[in-house]
């Protein structure tokens, strides 16, 4: 018998806002959240500070792949109750968000001795199920029979919009232009990545949120749940 916990698994394009909706739903179900582009980032940040990735992404690997062997990166939460990631024991949330780590975080989730690595550290997480992972490759590499596969999708404007205030609002000088140009490299880049790229798993669910709210993805996603999980997220109070 089951313990009726469930695996969801939710993919999809850069900026649709994937972290966002996955935080709300495990939050609703009383689930893990896992967020698997935090690991990849981390792994680039350790490369990145030891010297085993320059500035234009030519990667040393041997070193890297013995030392990813013996370093601990882990998730904890903090007391608003969101995931801050861990590297030997330090925190280095903000480390990884940088706009270095994320220039150079692509060439990282190429190789394949990380891919297997990475994939490791999710399965284990997700042992006793009752989790929502977001990521690129969740449903079609990582968990091919998780019991709820979300894709989710918007028009790279909408996206490049969104991750334009996002910017601002940490005081970048970028453009919209730029922005946009930005984030159409990382979908080229992550949709023809040799191993895994990201793709939309055949029986994923298409998740089109251009012209959506979170409440309205909630609503939508409860549709789903109810009738076939008996779950429901609780929309979240104003
Ligand atoms: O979602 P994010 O921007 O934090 O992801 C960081 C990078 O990791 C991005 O280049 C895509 C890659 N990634 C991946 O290849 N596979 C995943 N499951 C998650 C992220």
């Amino acid at each position: 018998m089951g313990s009726g916990k469930i695996i969801i698994a939710i993919d999809g394009y850069s900026s649709t806002g994937k972290s966002s909706f996955a935080k709300l739903v495990a939050k609703g179900l009383g689930y893990i959240y896992a967020d698997s582009g935090a690991l990849y980032r981390a792994i680039t940040y350790f490369a990145y500070n030891n010297g085993f990735i320059d500035d234009r992404g030519a990667i040393d690997e041997e070193p890297l792949k013995k030392l990813l062997k013996i370093i601990k990166i882990s998730f904890r939460n903090d007391r608003g109750g969101n995931s801050r990631t861990f590297l030997n024991g330090d925190d280095i949330e903000a480390g990884i968000r940088t706009s270095q780590v994320s220039g150079l975080v692509s060439k990282i989730a190429e190789l394949g001795f990380v891919r297997e690595h990475v994939n490791a550290i999710l399965k284990q997480m997700a042992i006793d199920k009752g989790i929502v992972m977001d990521g690129r490759d969740i449903g079609t590499a990582v968990f091919p029979n998780a019991e709820l596969k979300i894709f989710m999708t918007a028009t790279p404007e909408v996206r490049a919009q969104r991750r334009f205030l996002e910017l601002q609002a940490k005081g970048s000088k970028d453009t919209y232009e730029k922005v946009l140009e930005d984030l159409k490299k990382r979908d080229y880049i992550d949709e023809h990545r040799e191993i895994d790229p990201l793709r939309r798993a055949k029986d994923a669910i298409e998740l089109d949120n251009t012209f959506m709210t979170m409440e309205e993805e909630i609503e939508w996603l409860n549709k789903i749940l109810l009738p076939n999980f008996n779950l429901e997220v609780e929309l979240p109070k104003q």
